[in-house]
């Protein structure tokens, strides 16, 4: 199940609108229904207004009406992709108990707790 997420991950970065990093980066969201929703990252000239293929990916998920994430693969085009600090608490606002996927290759992955990754996430 987290080889086929990656790999849908893998899929999605081919799209990625990466002009300035060169950094092309896929996120594949698995939610409780077992619908996958994907996203990549899209850059801007003005680089703040850039967004993450985590956040993406979770902006398409929740605009289809689902919050219930529990498992997110990340892949980019040099290995793999930790979520940066931003998308780890975007992600933690709907899911804190779901599960970060990434790896070099399908064959090499790493699979932690969000929560592990920002213990102690903001909540309001
Ligand atoms: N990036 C992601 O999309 N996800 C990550 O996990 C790490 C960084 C993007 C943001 C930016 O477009 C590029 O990679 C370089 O930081």
């Amino acid at each position: 199940m987290y080889r086929e997420l990656y790999e849908k991950a893998k899929e999605a970065y081919v799209n990625a609108y990466a002009p300035y990093s060169k950094l092309h980066v896929g996120a594949a969201i698995l939610c409780g229904d077992g619908t996958v929703f994907t996203g990549v990252n899209v850059e801007n000239a003005s680089y703040g207004a850039g967004i993450c293929a985590e956040r993406s990916a979770a902006v398409t998920a929740v605009t289809h009406g689902h919050r219930d994430f529990r498992v997110i693969a990340i892949c980019s085009d040099a290995g793999e992709a930790w979520p940066c600090g931003i998308c780890r608490q975007f992600l933690y606002e709907f899911a804190p108990d779901m599960k970060v996927v990434t790896g070099s290759d399908a064959e090499h992955l790493e699979i932690l707790g969000l929560a592990e990754l920002l213990p102690k996430g903001w909540t309001l």
